[in-house]
């Protein structure tokens, strides 16, 4: 896939998006945290703004929470904004003020699950992890032509092999990204468009439209 995938991205990724260009700890797991169920389009005011005001883990850690819960207004999901505070005291008591860079701690911050921990492991250190967030598992599931429920147990324990197995050693965060590009502009959950995804020759939803159009209905 990462053979299909990075070209491609290369070509037409969303190379401006504003965490694309910066290599900061705190920016990219403010993204992702913010980008976990919030699209792109409302996530971005919103980054820009949060970044305004807590430029640094410091800076959150020490506000008051109602100083971070007014920024996130409109948000939605306030639960993220005090697991977010909650986080960033944790990384600047427990962690000398940076994301740690093992799995297990990562994920012991509150917010962050197995694919974000992932996500801001690839893109902040380089590390060779794979992502499973709603796009890269509607890929994976539809590619590998899947069936049943997108969230089973089993079909969860398939798609976390199938993205280990995909992701390439050494470029993990460039493929992290083109995932959620082709979520974004091909592989979206309604109305996929086909014929110009680079991923259409290896991918086995496309050949039997059931199953796209499977994943439509049983999964937003
Ligand atoms: N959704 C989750 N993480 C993302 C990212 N890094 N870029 C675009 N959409 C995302």
């Amino acid at each position: 896939m990462a053979e299909l995938l990075l070209p491609w991205y290369r070509r037409c990724g969303r190379h401006d998006l504003p965490w694309r260009k910066t290599q900061d700890d705190y920016a990219l797991w403010l993204a992702e945290i913010l980008l976990q169920q919030t699209q792109v389009r409302t996530a971005l005011p919103y980054y820009g703004r949060l970044l305004a005001h807590f430029p640094r883990w410091q800076d959150l850690a020490s506000a008051p929470l109602d100083a971070v819960l007014a920024q996130w207004s409109g948000l939605g999901y306030y639960a993220r904004a005090r697991n977010a505070h909650r986080a960033a005291q944790m990384v600047v008591r427990d962690h000398g003020g940076r994301f740690p860079k093992d799995r297990a701690s990562a994920m012991a911050l509150p917010g962050v699950g197995r694919s974000t921990a992932a996500a801001v492991l690839a893109s902040a250190y380089g590390q060779d992890e794979a992502i499973l967030d709603a796009n890269a598992r509607r890929v994976l599931f539809r590619t590998a032509g899947l069936v049943g429920e997108p969230r089973s147990a089993a079909n969860d324990r398939r798609l976390w092999q199938l993205a280990a197995m995909e992701t390439p050693r050494g470029t993990a965060h460039d493929y992290n990204q083109a995932i959620q590009d082709l979520g974004a502009i091909h592989c979206r959950s309604r109305r996929p468009d086909c014929p110009g995804c680079p991923l259409r020759p290896r991918c086995r939803a496309a050949a039997r439209p059931e199953l796209l159009n499977r994943y439509e209905q049983t999964h937003r």
